[in-house]
């Protein structure tokens, strides 16, 4: 199966909407002739709620290859929710992707691994894709090891979806988050081929290899080639580096 690498750009809880516009003429700018154009690689950037509309008209307007994504979603469907923000919404602004339990949301707002599987069910009930961030900390990694709780979380998650549905999975190990100290490659590598092998057992063959399984975690233009080397990563999710449009164009056109 080949699987597209896909380089998502999650800005967390930066960028007003002018902001995001700035930086998506220039990414446009920087990522005319690359490769993503040609299938080759896919390319989703993930604002804030509050820059979903703007981003997503001067995608429309651009005709630009690059894809939106949320970076959270209710698991409610509508109604009495406030602050909150349904999976609806999200698919009315054209958003493709959606992240569910990132580790700031599962560590700094306590989201259970069950409500991380709800988020999931109810991005892929409106026909998003659901982005499953799973990763240790740095406690895990000396208690359990690497790979425990990512499984766990994902086992978590996969359960709560249909069989048919599509998903991608981000390991994010949460001490290489923001830390400038990402794991290495064949550290994120052994974690990938772990999960990679629980969604056979979980899902089928199938599913397992059609399924992309991201990196993230101080990913920058000069690393991300060493992860998409590894044989079970995808892709990557990048934090701060998408932020700046020459560096997250660097990291797209990854050779
Ligand atoms: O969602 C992105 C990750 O949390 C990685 O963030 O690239 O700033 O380390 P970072």
């Amino acid at each position: 199966v080949n699987r597209i690498p896909l380089i998502a750009g999650n800005w967390k809880m930066n960028l007003d909407h002018l902001q995001a516009i700035a930086l998506v003429q220039k990414l446009s700018w920087s990522l005319k002739d690359a490769r993503h154009n040609f299938g080759e690689v896919e390319v989703a950037v993930f604002p804030p709620f509050t820059d979903l509309r703007s981003v997503q008209t001067l995608l429309a307007a651009d005709k630009l290859a690059l894809k939106l994504g949320a970076q959270d979603v209710s698991p409610q469907q509508a109604g009495a929710y406030t602050g909150d923000i349904s999976a609806e919404m999200l698919a009315k602004l054209d958003s493709a992707y959606v992240l569910v339990g990132h580790s700031e949301r599962r560590h700094g707002h306590s989201e259970s691994d069950e409500l991380v599987g709800e988020k999931a069910r109810a991005a892929q009930a409106a026909g998003l894709v659901p982005v499953i961030c799973v990763g240790e900390t740095a406690e895990d990694l000396e208690t359990h090891g690497a790979a425990a709780i990512p499984l766990a979380q994902l086992a978590a998650a996969v359960a709560k979806l249909p069989a048919d549905a599509e998903f991608v999975v981000a390991y994010e190990p949460v001490w290489a988050i923001g830390s400038g100290e990402p794991a290495t490659s064949e550290q994120a590598e052994e974690v990938a081929r772990a999960l990679r092998e629980s969604l056979r057992d979980l899902r089928g063959d199938d599913v397992a290899a059609a399924t992309r399984v991201l990196y993230g975690g101080s990913v920058t233009s000069q690393n991300i080639a060493s992860y998409l080397r590894q044989p079970n990563i995808d892709g990557a999710l990048v934090g701060g580096a998408s932020l700046k449009a020459d560096e997250f164009s660097r990291i797209v056109q990854f050779k």
